[in-house]
């Protein structure tokens, strides 16, 4: 990939991601778009490797080699899924970073939730797993993956890669047992910008609360989300 990453303070996008830059959902990061990319986490690997700076979000209509933990292919060929990743470069030890799982999945959830409220029976249907998932109805509605690179103990840059079944309407059969969709289980479409968006927000303001006040500012309201582990 040797093209040019597009910010959407200058490029135009696709109607679909309109709500990027409205006034209603303007994300307070810089978001570096492309239509198709081989995996956002990968590219913004590159990127960081480049100098990218903190907070930049990487964010692709489908992916043409999505990640998953454990080296488990991630399915991201579906433009109704929501796909992106977001460089940070804390000045921590490696081991602090553990808890960087925790704080993505935590403003997932919130993201998500906030967005089923309305929603009869479903948001409370919506549980962490830990370390790394949210389902829905118990199926997978989204998947985290953390990865870092550091020289000895000292952290150089974190990439939290998020995948989201936004509107998917169907899945493989190899997926479909065990995946839902926000669209399968509320039949109606949700704006994958403003989804996005709430994420980045919660995600950005929870870091910066973690930079300056430490792991345990996390804890409390972690307590309170896995509570109904499932
Ligand atoms: C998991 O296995 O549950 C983690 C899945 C993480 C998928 C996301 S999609 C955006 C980013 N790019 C990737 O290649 N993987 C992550």
């Amino acid at each position: 990939m040797t093209s040019k990453l597009n910010s959407v303070i200058r490029n135009p996008l696709p109607e679909k991601w309109a709500n990027l830059c409205r006034g209603i959902a303007c994300s307070p990061l810089p978001i570096f778009y492309r239509p198709a990319v081989d995996s956002t986490s990968s590219e913004a690997r590159r990127a960081a490797e480049r100098g990218a700076p903190e907070g930049s979000v990487f964010l692709a209509d489908v992916q043409t080699r999505g990640r998953g933990t454990r080296d488990r292919p991630w399915h991201s060929s579906d433009p109704e899924g929501l796909y992106f990743s977001i460089l940070l470069r804390p000045s921590w030890k490696l081991s602090d970073c553990l808890i960087l799982t925790r704080l993505a999945a935590a403003s997932v959830y919130e993201a998500i939730g906030s967005r089923l409220r309305k929603e009869p029976g479903l948001a409370d249907a919506l549980r962490i797993k830990p370390p790394n998932d949210i389902l829905l109805r118990s199926r997978k509605l989204c998947g985290i993956l953390v990865e870092s690179a550091s020289v000895q103990e000292n952290v150089e840059f974190v990439v939290m890669g998020i995948g989201v079944n936004a509107n998917q309407t169907d899945f493989p059969e190899w997926l479909a047992s065990r995946a839902t969709s926000l669209r399968l289980e509320t039949g109606r479409y949700f704006d994958p910008a403003e989804l996005l968006v709430g994420v980045i927000r919660r995600l950005w303001s929870r870091y910066n609360h973690l930079r300056q006040n430490g792991p345990e500012s996390l804890a409390a309201d972690w307590n309170d989300m896995i509570r109904n582990e499932a």
